[in-house]
């Protein structure tokens, strides 16, 4: 997990502030964004669960995920249970973990645990305050379940049983749909026109979502595409004839070795020195005109009144797409994965001011 401001120090006993935490339920990453002492916490994860049913041999830590044993609280449920979150899910059990893209209803039941995966891998401290926003696909089907299960004081400890623990108070402010967290982080940034209407457009892991919003904001559409989001991409690669030509195993290639290669923008295939740049090459253009062409048939009758396009998600990421978008007059967001987690940061920061 990625913690780009200093750390948080050691608690001191005393009543802490809610602090303003966006939480953004990925079906392949999961985002959260802290606010601290005016500083920014980015802590992600692979949306991953494993309840361990015996005690591990070592401790195991990674940047990307978490390990906590559930003590008391308001989850009797998850009573004397620990679970690995992230990559430290998919290091024990890489066959048998919760993907929680499995299932949209798996990222309501594990929102609390991927929450508490990612405080694991900061410094410990006595307690944590955090005043939560966070977004889903389907706020009538899953809100009401969110908040039930998160909200609340969880005293876990980070590390395993025996560990000094800690006494997590979770307030649960609001649920947004999902790209309102991103559609604020553009407007700060001053990227878009939110007097009229806004097309946006989320280039996921497992979705290519075009949103529209009304002008001062409202999301008026969301409709995921037929065709997936980047894992189409990954997967395109993976199964490309001169990658299994080179691997010389007559299967597809590793996906998460293909994700790593790309975002490392070195394009190496794990340890063999093999460059997947000329594949990529090849396919990224098509990959990304065929989201396009669907994207805008979609947002068509928006087209003409809409001032701003914007595109944001992990996807934006990727080598050469912000270039390519901006062939069709599509601003990109800076560090889109984060945009939606920052941006309900943001609301969270404004819907605690105005509570306070
Ligand atoms: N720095 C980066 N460089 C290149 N690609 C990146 C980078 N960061 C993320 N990605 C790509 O973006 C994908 C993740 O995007 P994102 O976090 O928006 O998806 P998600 O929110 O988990 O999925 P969904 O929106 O479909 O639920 C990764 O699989 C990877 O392919
Ligand atoms: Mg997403």
């Amino acid at each position: 997990m990625v913690a780009i401001s200093q750390p948080i120090q050691a608690g001191t006993g005393q009543m802490r502030p809610f602090l303003p935490t966006g939480v953004d339920c990925g079906a392949g990453l999961i985002k959260v964004c802290i606010n601290s002492n005016s500083s920014q916490m980015r802590l992600r994860q692979p949306s991953k669960v494993l309840e361990l049913k015996s005690p591990l041999i070592e401790e195991l830590t990674s940047k990307e995920g978490g390990h906590f044993f559930y003590h008391s609280g308001d989850r009797p449920d998850l009573i004397d249970r620990e679970f690995l979150t992230g990559e430290l899910a998919v290091w024990k059990a890489p066959a048998t973990h919760i993907k929680l893209s499995d299932d949209p209803a798996l990222k309501a039941e594990y929102a609390l645990h991927a929450i508490l995966g990612a405080l694991a891998t900061l410094p410990h401290r006595q307690e944590w305050g955090l005043f939560i926003v966070i977004s889903t696909h389907s706020r009538d089907l899953f809100s009401a379940k969110l908040k039930e299960l998160t909200n609340g004081t969880h005293v876990v400890s980070f590390g395993g049983k025996e560990k000094p623990s800690t006494r997590v108070k979770i307030n649960f402010g609001s649920v947004t749909p999902e790209g309102a967290g991103s559609y604020t982080y553009a407007k700060r940034l001053n990227l878009i026109d939110s007097s009229a209407h806004v097309i946006g457009f989320d280039f996921g892991t497992s979705t290519t979502i075009p949103q529209v919003f009304a002008p001062n904001g409202k999301l008026i559409h969301h409709q995921p595409l037929e065709v997936g989001g980047c894992i189409d991409l990954l997967d395109a690669i993976a199964s490309d004839p001169e990658l299994i030509q080179h691997l010389r195993t007559g299967k597809s290639g590793s996906i998460e070795l293909i994700r790593k290669a790309v975002e490392s923008g070195y394009f190496v295939y794990g340890n063999r020195g093999f460059s997947i740049r000329p594949i990529y090459a090849r396919l990224i253009k098509s990959w990304l005109a065929d989201r396009l062409r669907l994207a805008l048939k979609a947002i068509e009758e928006w087209r003409d009144s809409a001032q701003s396009f914007v595109a944001w998600g992990g996807g934006t990421e990727m080598p050469g797409i912000q270039k390519m978008l901006a062939t069709q007059n599509i601003t990109t967001v800076p560090d889109g994965s984060w945009a939606n987690a920052i941006g309900m940061q943001t609301i969270a920061a404004a819907l605690l001011a105005r509570r306070n």
